[in-house]
Formats: C-alpha cells, sequence, structure tokens
C-alpha cells in the first residue's frame, strides 16, 4: 500500500475513449454493464479536464454526470497547454493525483497533420508536468510520496516488431510515426521530470485498447459500423500487420492499480497478449457482427478491399506485460471473444451516439482526407 492521497484526481482527456470508460469504472458505472469490472473501490473526487477535441464526448459520461456532478465529478472545459487554467484547476480543487491520458491519439491524422500531436502531447504533457512540480513544491531535496503524477502511454514508441519477441520496459524507444514520436518525447520528459525535479510519477504503455466508446476512426469500431451501413471494408495494404488488443476496462483496471500501488519513477507495460492479423480480426469481426446485425457473412466478405497502405506502418506490436502481473498482481479478465461481442452489440445499439460523433468535424476530416479510398 502507497502512501498516496488520491482524494481529488485530475483526469486529463476524460471525454475521450479510454478517458471515459475510466472514469465510469471509477464510479462504478460500466458502459457494457459488465459488472465484475466494477470494484475501483474509489471514494475521492475526480475533475475531468477536456478541451473537447472532435474525440471528446461529454455524453459518454451523462451517467456519472446524473449521479456525482457537483458532489464528486466536476468537468473543467480547458486546453492542457493553457497553463494558467491548468494553475486554476490545481488550485481550486486542491489536486494530489494527475492521471493523464490527454492526446492527439490517430496514427493516420498525425500522418496527415502532426502539428496538433505535436502540440498537445508534447507541450501540453509539459506543461501539466511543470504545474503539478509546482503546485505540489516537489524537488530533488523535497519529494513527497503523497501525490502521483501517472502518464498514460502507448507500446508505439518501442516501434516495430519482427515474428518474434516481445517488447519489454527496457527496449529501446524506436517510433516511427509522428503520433508515436510526440508519445516517445512525452514519455521522455516525464522521466526527465522524476530524475531531475523528483516529481512522484509512474508511467504505462499499452497495446490496441477496444470496446464502447472509441471514436469510429479506429479499426474495430470502423469497420463495425462500415458493415452495418454496406460500406466498404478498407484494409491497409495487405492486411498482414499485427496488433495485440486488450479491452479498455481491463486497461483501465491496470491504471488504477498502478496509481494505487505501484512504483514511483517506475514504468509498466499493459497488454492484452493477443496478438491478431488485422486481416483475421476483420474476418472474426464480420462473423460477429454478421451474427449480431442479421447480415450474411460471405456477403460481408466481398466488401473487404485493400487500399494503400499507411506510411511507414509499423509491422507488429506485441506487449510482454509479465512485470505487473508479478509486481502488482494485475490480470486480464476479458476474454476476446466475450469483449467483441460486447464492442458489437454496444455499436450496433448506439445509433444515437455515432450519429452525433459522425455528424460533425470527423466526417468533413473523411471526407477531405480519405473520400478516395472509402
Ligand atoms: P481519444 O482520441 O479517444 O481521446 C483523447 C481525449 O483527449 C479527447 O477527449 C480529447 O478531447 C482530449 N484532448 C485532446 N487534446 C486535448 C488538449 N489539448 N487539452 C485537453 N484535452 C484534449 O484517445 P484515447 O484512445 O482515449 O487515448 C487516450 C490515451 O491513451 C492517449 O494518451 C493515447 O496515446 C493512449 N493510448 C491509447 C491506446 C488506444 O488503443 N486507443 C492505446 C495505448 C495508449
Ligand atoms: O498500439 C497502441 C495504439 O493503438 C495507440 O497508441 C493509438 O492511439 C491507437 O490509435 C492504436 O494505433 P493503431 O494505428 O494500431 O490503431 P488503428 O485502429 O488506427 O489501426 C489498427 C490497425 O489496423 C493498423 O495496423 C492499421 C490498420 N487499419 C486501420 C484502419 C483505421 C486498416 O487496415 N484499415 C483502417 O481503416
Amino acid at each position: 500500500m502507497s502512501d498516496r492521497k488520491l482524494k481529488n484526481i485530475l483526469v486529463t482527456g476524460g471525454c475521450g475513449f479510454i478517458g471515459s470508460n475510466f472514469i465510469n469504472y471509477m464510479f462504478g458505472q460500466s458502459a457494457t454493464g459488465s459488472r465484475e469490472f466494477m470494484d475501483s473501490g474509489f471514494d475521492g473526487r475526480i475533475v475531468n479536464v477536456d478541451c473537447l477535441t472532435y474525440a471528446g464526448n461529454p455524453d459518454n459520461l451523462s451517467g456519472v454526470q446524473k449521479a456525482f456532478g457537483g458532489t464528486r465529478y466536476f468537468f473543467e472545459k480547458a486546453d492542457i497547454c493553457d497553463r494558467s487554467a491548468i494553475e486554476r484547476i490545481f488550485k481550486q480543487y486542491d489536486i494530489d493525483t494527475v492521471i493523464h491520458f490527454a492526446a492527439e491519439s490517430h496514427v493516420d491524422r498525425s500522418i496527415l497533420g502532426p502539428e496538433a500531436f505535436i502540440k498537445t502531447n508534447i507541450m501540453g504533457t509539459y506543461t501539466l508536468l511543470d504545474v503539478a512540480r509546482k503546485f505540489w513544491n516537489v524537488s530533488l531535496d523535497n519529494q513527497r510520496d503523497d501525490v502521483l503524477f501517472h502518464h498514460i502511454s502507448t507500446d508505439e514508441v518501442y516501434g516495430s516488431l519482427g515474428e518474434t519477441g516481445y517488447f519489454t520496459e527496457t527496449t529501446p524507444y524506436d517510433p516511427r510515426s509522428p503520433y508515436s514520436a510526440s508519445k516517445a518525447s512525452s514519455d521522455h520528459i516525464v522521466m526527465a521530470y522524476y530524475h531531475t525535479y523528483g516529481l512522484p510519477i509512474t508511467l504505462s504503455n499499452c497495446t490496441n485498447n477496444y470496446g464502447p466508446y472509441q471514436f469510429p476512426e479506429k479499426l474495430i469500431p470502423l469497420m463495425i459500423l462500415n458493415m452495418q451501413e454496406g460500406k466498404n471494408l478498407p484494409v491497409y495494404g495487405e492486411g498482414k500487420n499485427i496488433r495485440d488488443w486488450i479491452y479498455v476496462e481491463d486497461h483501465n483496471r491496470a491504471v488504477w492499480q498502478i496509481v494505487k500501488d505501484g512504483i514511483t519513477g517506475q514504468k509498466y507495460n499493459i497488454g492484452g497478449e493477443n496478438e491478431w492479423q488485422n486481416i483475421k480480426l476483420l474476418d472474426k469481426l464480420i462473423e460477429l457482427t454478421a451474427k449480431e446485425a442479421g447480415l450474411n457473412a460471405d456477403d460481408v466478405r466481398k466488401t473487404i478491399v485493400h487500399v494503400k497502405d499507411r506510411p511507414g506502418h509499423d509491422a507488429r506490436y506485441a506487449i510482454d506485460c509479465a512485470k505487473i502481473k508479478k509486481e502488482l498482481g494485475w490480470e486480464r479478465k476479458m476474454t476476446f471473444e466475450e469483449g467483441l461481442t460486447l464492442t458489437v452489440k454496444w455499436y450496433l445499439s448506439h445509433k444515437e451516439w455515432i450519429e452525433r460523433v459522425q455528424s460533425g468535424e470527423y466526417l468533413k476530416w473523411i471526407d477531405s482526407n480519405y473520400a478516395g479510398r472509402k
């Protein structure tokens, strides 16, 4: 057990995919109704700071807002690069813990326009770290164990694997896309604040998440919705790239476990131990979606189109998560079959959410950048 206060937690990016699932989890509100996940035991306050980009949606937290808004849950619409807003929020809520999810997260967008990634992922992280350091008055001579800055990162910082091997916590960084380079940069700055200024930090690097509330630009929700709408299923290149998939609530339980019990200054890899070639995953997804949506799977398979590959497309990601399992006793709970079925059902039954997120900037962006691909 650590001496961390964990009373007034600043969650950044809490209206996005993983962040909103995290806040729902903390307050016992699973989007998929999977009760076994809802045991966070958290009894403090959460302040959610999100500037609501195309990927942020406060509707994801309507249950939490209704039950805890103004008492244990507070939403602040602010940009993490806005130093004065962040300083005000630290002071107003007496923040003792930061769990930093906010980021530009989509690789394809980073290829088309890296600037937002550099700003939010690097400058935004720097701003939060620096405000935290000053607000908590920490230094190498004045170290504290009652406060914590937890940084959420990705396995993409490690680069691309061949057919064998795994990323461990000591794998050298080798990012390839503007997104992963910006995340790698933020990881290094987080570590620098620990070593140089004594800021108490933990860091986690996770594999590909799936589950409810994921913006339908990412592979799984995009494919489910395209199937439902009778659109083509665009596979980049041959579809042989491999990703390691984890259900979002398994990731979030790991994050909370690290925040509670992780060793200050340490990083933890989080993985699904669940590798799939894109084309094989798509086949599985077609089978499940066709069943749930009453479609003919063979007809759906005919809509697969192999499109131009993503530039610098990383071949394989696979995480060795032995450290968090051994040191913190974390285990994955969701099977891929069950998690994927829950996810398919969720997307097929949340028309209103989908229409809303697709009505704005996302559609404009897809039309201007990817119209020829679909
Ligand atoms: P997301 O794109 O769904 O959500 C990001 C959220 O951050 C949105 O609500 C957005 O409005 C907010 N945001 C963006 N810029 C901001 C800014 N300048 N100020 C305040 N808020 C801002 O992302 P996600 O998939 O939920 O990812 C969350 C975190 O997890 C990211 O740090 C990402 O790098 C990391 N991660 C994601 C995955 C994955 O599979 N999605 C895997 C590993 C790690
Ligand atoms: O590994 C963790 C990372 O996973 C996170 O850090 C990122 O934030 C998250 O976006 C995700 O990155 P990926 O690039 O792996 O996810 P994406 O869903 O975009 O793509 C998954 C794989 O599917 C990848 O190999 C590209 C391929 N793909 C993707 C799309 C959107 C296609 O073949 N067709 C598509 O239309």
